[in-house]
């Protein structure tokens, strides 16, 4: 069946229609498998490979999906130039030991004349949603779908999109679906800087930049649990930020216990927490 779609020395099933996807997992329901799912948009780095190392740890099959979802970027963003490699993606999923790879058309997802949709709920609130305001809306929806043609037990998200967990964690439980969520760790690179589809736009120089990120909000959280105040120790981040020459920062906010950051380096976006 994947040959049809012409990707080299790739064993693993790679599904494009929903039926076909049911069919697979009805069988394996029937045999009693759990059943784990990491939905992702592609370009997929070690950040990833943990996710579905997490899922099987706690599901006996895992499902990854890749589709670079068009509702979550808005007119102005990097839709059209965001990294896709579906080839290199199937080579890295098939040595991590997913069990199927799910590739969605874009009426497979979103039908024609689809209409009916969800609201994300108050965890979207701020942050993310002051700067890309459709963000979260474009999110719970292909995930909701993504959720309806699955049928997870298990769905894992990264909590390097922290914010993003929490609105999932909250749609499952308003929606009451019957999936659990788990989170998993940031992966980081040698240097610290949290691992990202994105980070191959940064030039040599704007890597260097970057990884001061991490540091500059460690440093941060540190001065918060040595007992600084919170607004000191960000209006200092955000002075170490600037100094750091990070061209712009959307947002240093403390929230859910933790340090959350989107900042810029030249066109590049980063977000990060700790
Ligand atoms: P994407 O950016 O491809 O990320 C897919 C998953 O990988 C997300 O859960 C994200 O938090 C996780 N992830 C990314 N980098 C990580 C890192 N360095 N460490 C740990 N986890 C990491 O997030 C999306 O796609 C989309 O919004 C999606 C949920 C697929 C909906 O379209």
């Amino acid at each position: 069946m994947n040959q049809a779609f012409g990707y080299n020395n790739i064993n693993l099933p790679v599904i494009k229609s929903s039926s076909s996807l049911q069919e697979i997992i009805f069988e394996w329901k029937n045999e009693g498998l759990r059943i784990g799912f990491v939905p992702t948009m592609g370009a997929l780095h070690e950040g990833h490979l943990s996710l579905v190392k997490l899922s099987l740890e706690n599901a006996h099959r895992c499902i990854v999906s890749i589709f670079v979802n068009p509702s979550q970027f808005a007119p102005n963003e990097d839709f059209n130039s965001y990294p896709r490699d579906i080839q290199g993606d199937l080579y890295k999923l098939q040595s991590s030991g997913a069990h199927l790879v799910y590739t969605p058309d874009e009426n497979e997802i979103y039908p024609d004349g689809i209409q009916t949709g969800i609201m994300p709920g108050k965890e979207a609130q701020g942050l993310e949603t002051d700067f890309r305001p459709n963000f979260f809306n474009g999110v719970v929806n292909v995930v909701y779908r993504l959720f309806e043609h699955i049928k997870p037990d298990i769905a894992i998200f990264g909590e390097k999109d922290f914010q993003q967990l929490q609105v999932i964690s909250e749609m499952v439980k308003d929606l009451d679906l019957d999936i659990e969520i788990l989170g998993a760790p940031i992966i980081r690179d040698k240097y610290g800087l949290a691992m990202s589809s994105r980070n191959t736009y940064l030039s040599s120089e704007e890597l260097v930049i970057a990884r001061r990120l991490n540091k500059i909000i460690y440093k941060t959280a540190q001065n918060i649990s040595d007992g600084m105040t919170v607004e000191k120790a960000i209006n200092d981040a955000k002075v170490l930020l600037l100094e750091a020459n990070f061209d712009k920062i959307d947002y240093v906010e403390e929230r859910w216990n933790k340090l959350i950051t989107a900042v810029w380096v030249g066109k590049t976006r980063l977000i990060d927490n700790c």
